[in-house]
């Protein structure tokens, strides 16, 4: 793959590196060999601005759950943004439909607030779990990923272990009274969870835990270890679904493992690729948020200007009609099970030390000894070779970001994947 020279990709980068930090959009720089610039996105595939075709497995993030632009989807999107894009202090009739919708389909909620991104809605959660309890510290855990703000940013890419339960800044500029209010844990260590809590119960407002740690599942009981040692405590437990809500399966993660949190996040599916995220839970909880109770004490601040985007909203609606089909979770994660199967034997025959590693629908090839557990596991693992073969792969036109957990879609099918072997026995043939 060659972006030099004249093509469009190569005239737009040009004006990025001149205007965007790191010719980026966010925490990513492709290198130059393999940059590219999208056009445009059609079921599973991605064409860039030279003409150029990828399987995209980035699938927005994990928004994408069933393709790029399926037709349900951008049939709400124009209908809607014809009657109206944006409305603001008023309720609109697609926001209401899909709170009630959510209600009835996510196990803990009681009731849904809006928020426009993931990482806004952990923040909230945070928020809110600190005002319920009147304490301050939340636990998260050594290598989840909760979002871009300053409390999330603890431990998420901590190089050390063993520094648990003070957390390591993941960014310059975070002051020291927010880390103060963090502390973290090893992930599917409810040992280390259970001393914790019992040294800090009296600061402890809530634990914040995805159920799936980037490629990485929580064990059957460390869930509802947390679950019991949350009850017992008073602490709430939060959890993360931006990535896993209505993707694990219907109602998410706590459906697929059945450990009920007291609040949750959603974002991703739960937005459609749109603007819009929510907390779901305990209307107790979320009740603190009631505009009327503005000025008594306890009452939790929490607003924004695309809260409840009514096209984001209509385009989540229609996205949940296709995902409530029957058997579609399963079909899903079957595929996924099938893919990830015949990517190894593609690694095995190489002689490949790697692992294609899934959970529903979330996978990734790793160079772990084994099946990961913790951070720590992965940390322990060859994340040289992983990104050498992660780039090997985007040169033969799949599109991953080097290191990071990707995605399968509903709109990935027999072609996508006879393309994607053949192109990871080619990426191999070139790194073994
Ligand atoms: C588990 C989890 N929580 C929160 C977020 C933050 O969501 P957003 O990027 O929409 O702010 C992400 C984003 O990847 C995530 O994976």
């Amino acid at each position: 793959m060659d972006t030099a020279g004249t093509s469009v990709n190569a005239g737009l980068y040009d004006i990025a590196e001149r205007v965007l930090p790191g010719a980026g959009l966010g925490g990513y720089a492709l290198p130059e060999d393999i940059r590219f610039v999208f056009a445009e996105g059609a079921g599973a595939r991605v064409t860039d601005v030279d003409g150029r075709q990828f399987i995209d497995y980035v699938g927005g993030a994990g928004a994408l759950i069933l393709g790029h632009s399926p037709p349900a989807v951008v049939s709400a999107v124009q209908e809607q943004a014809a009657r109206g894009m944006h409305m603001f202090g008023t309720l609109n009739e697609p926001a209401i439909r899909l709170a009630d919708r959510l209600v009835k389909d996510i196990p803990c909620a009681e009731k849904i607030v809006y928020a426009t991104t993931g990482s806004e809605a952990t923040a909230y959660a945070m928020r809110l779990a600190r005002a319920y309890t009147g304490k301050d510290l939340i636990l998260k855990f050594e290598g989840a990923y909760h979002g871009n703000h300053d409390y999330a940013l603890t431990s998420t890419f901590p190089t050390r272990l063993g520094n648990d339960p003070l957390g390591q800044d993941d960014t310059a500029g975070r002051p020291a009274g927010t880390r103060r209010t963090m502390c973290v844990a090893p992930y599917n260590d409810l040992g280390a969870v259970e001393r914790i809590v019992r040294e800090r119960r009296d600061e402890l407002a809530g634990v914040i835990v995805e159920p799936v740690q980037r490629i990485i599942p929580a064990e059957p009981e460390f869930l509802k270890g947390l679950r019991r040692l949350c009850d017992e405590t008073g602490v709430v437990m939060i959890m993360d679904e931006v990535v896993t809500g209505f993707r694990l399966a219907y109602g998410g993660a706590q459906a697929y493992f059945d450990v009920v949190p007291d609040l949750a996040s959603f974002g991703k599916v739960v937005g459609a690729g749109g603007p819009l995220a929510a907390v779901a839970g305990r209307a107790d909880i979320l009740d603190l948020s009631d505009p009327r109770r503005k000025g008594e004490p306890g009452y939790v601040y929490f607003n924004g200007t695309l809260h409840g985007n009514p096209v984001a909203a209509a385009a989540t609606l229609a996205l949940l009609d296709e995902l409530a089909r029957p058997g579609v979770h399963d079909a899903l994660n079957r595929y996924s099970a099938q893919a990830c199967a015949a990517s190894q034997k593609v690694l095995d025959r190489h002689g490949v030390p790697a692992i294609a590693e899934h959970t529903g629908s979330l996978w990734q090839i790793i160079f772990t000894r084994g099946r990961p557990r913790s951070h720590a596991d992965m940390l322990a693992g060859d994340s040289a070779a992983m990104r050498r073969l992660d780039m090997q792969c985007m040169k033969q036109g799949l599109y991953v970001l080097p290191g990071v957990r990707r995605f399968f879609s509903l709109a990935h099918g027999d072609a996508e994947l006879e393309d994607s072997l053949r192109a990871l026995d080619q990426a191999c043939r070139i790194v073994a």
